[in-house]
C-alpha cells in the first residue's frame, strides 16, 4: 500500500523517532531519511534503495553546531565554506567521529555532512533532533527525484511517509566537497558552482571523470559511471547536430531534451526545453523532471544537447554524461 503524503513534520519526526524511514524534500532533490544514529533504520534504507553498501550516505542537520559531535575537528576551509553556504547544496567531507555508525559512511573514517536549505527539511530536523542519514530518494542508479510524486511512484509503497514540500527549486544533488593533503577536492559538482567555491579555498581539484567506472569505488563511492539513468538510451549531442539527426532516422521514435529552444526539432517524438533564455537555474531545476517525462514517453531514444560547461552547467553535464553511460545507443 502506498505510504501517506503530507506536509506534517511533526508526524514524520515522530516516526524517524521509532526507526521509520521518510522521504522529504530538500531544496536540491527529496531525501530518503532514516535517523542517522539507528543502524536497523540506515540499513533499511540500503535495503530499501537496493544500494550497495560501499556507498556512503550524507547526513543532514539542522544547525552548524550539530556537525561537533559527529566529526573530528572542523578544519578553517570547512568552517569557511559552511559559512558561506550553509544552509544550502553542499556537503562537506571530514573526518567522521565515534558516533556515526560505520553503516552510514560505508566504513570509511570520514563522513558527509550538510544543512539543507528546505523550509520542510529544516521543520524536520529541528522536530526530530537527531542527524538524518539521506540519500536521494530513487531506487539506486535510477533518476533523481524532484517531487512527492516521484518518490510515491519509485518507493512508496517500501516507506512510511513522504513530506512534501512541493517541486525542489535547485532541482540537481549538492556539490560534495573534501579536502586531501591540504587542497580542496570536488567529488560531486552539484547545486554550488566551482566558481562559487574557489574564491574562498583556492583552487580546488576535480576527479578525471574518465578513471572512474561501474566496479571501482573510488574517492567519493556513489560516484559511479552509470546513475541517473533513464530506462532508454541517451545520447548527447551538439545544437547543430540535433536536427541532422532527427532527419537521418525518421522511422525511430527520437526524443530531444534541450537547455534552450532550438529550431528543427519539429520531428521530435517528444520535446522538453529546459529553460525559455538558456537560464541554467532555470535548467537544473527542471532537469530530472524532463528526463522522467522524456523516458516515460518511452521513445527509442532521447537526443540531449549538452550545457556551457561553467556555473550549473558543469553539473548537469555531468548527470547527462552518467546518463548516457551505459545506454546501448
Ligand atoms: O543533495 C543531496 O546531496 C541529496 C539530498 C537528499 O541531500 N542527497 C544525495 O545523496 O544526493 P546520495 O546518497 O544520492 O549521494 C551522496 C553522494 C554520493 O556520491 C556519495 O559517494 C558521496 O555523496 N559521499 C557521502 N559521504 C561521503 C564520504 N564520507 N566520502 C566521500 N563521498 C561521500
Ligand atoms: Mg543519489
Amino acid at each position: 500500500m502506498p505510504c501517506d503524503v503530507g506536509q506534517d513534520a511533526v508526524r514524520a519526526a515522530e516516526l524517524l523517532r521509532r526507526g521509520r524511514l521518510v522521504a522529504f524534500a530538500t531544496e536540491t532533490v527529496y531525501g530518503l531519511g532514516a535517523d542517522a544514529l539507528d543502524e536497523r533504520a540506515v540499513a533499511r534504507v540500503f535495503e530499501v534503495k537496493n544500494r550497495p553498501s560501499f556507498d556512503p550516505m550524507i547526513v543532514h542537520v539542522a544547525r552548524f553546531e550539530q556537525i561537533e559531535a559527529l566529526v573530528r575537528g572542523i578544519p578553517e576551509w570547512a568552517r569557511a565554506l559552511a559559512d558561506q553556504f550553509w544552509p544550502g547544496p553542499l556537503t562537506i567531507v571530514l573526518p567522521r567521529s565515534d558516533r556515526v555508525p560505520d553503516l552510514v559512511t560505508a566504513g570509511l573514517d570520514t563522513v558527509g555532512i550538510r544543512v539543507p536549505d528546505h523550509p520542510m527539511a529544516r521543520a524536520l530536523l529541528e522536530q526530530c533532533a537527531t542527524p538524518i542519514a539521506a540519500p536521494s530518494a530513487n531506487p539506486f542508479g535510477a533518476i533523481s527525484p524532484t517531487t512527492a510524486e516521484h518518490v510515491l511512484s519509485t518507493l512508496g509503497d517500501r516507506i512510511d511517509y513522504i513530506l512534501d514540500g512541493g517541486p525542489c527549486a535547485v532541482g540537481i544533488e549538492s556539490s560534495v566537497i573534501s579536502a586531501q593533503d591540504g587542497q580542496c577536492v570536488l567529488l560531486r559538482t552539484g547545486g554550488i558552482p566551482l566558481e562559487d567555491i574557489e574564491p574562498l579555498v583556492g583552487s580546488v581539484a576535480l576527479p578525471d571523470p574518465t578513471a572512474e567506472s561501474d566496479t571501482t569505488p573510488h574517492s567519493s563511492p556513489g560516484m559511479l559511471a552509470r546513475h541517473y539513468a533513464p530506462n532508454t538510451p541517451l545520447r548527447i549531442v551538439s545544437a547543430e547536430e540535433v536536427a541532422g539527426h532527427l532527419a537521418a532516422n525518421s522511422d525511430a521514435r527520437i526524443a530531444v531534451l534541450l537547455g534552450a529552444p532550438l529550431s528543427g526539432v519539429d520531428r521530435a517524438a517528444a520535446l522538453e526545453v529546459l529553460s525559455p533564455s538558456g537560464d541554467l537555474r532555470e535548467c537544473a531545476a527542471s532537469f530530472f523532471a524532463a528526463l522522467r517525462r522524456l523516458d516515460t514517453a518511452r521513445p527509442d531514444l532521447i537526443l540531449a544537447t549538452g550545457f556551457p560547461n561553467h556555473g550549473l552547467g558543469r553539473a548537469l553535464n555531468d548527470r547527462l554524461r552518467r546518463a548516457a553511460t551505459g545506454g546501448t545507443a
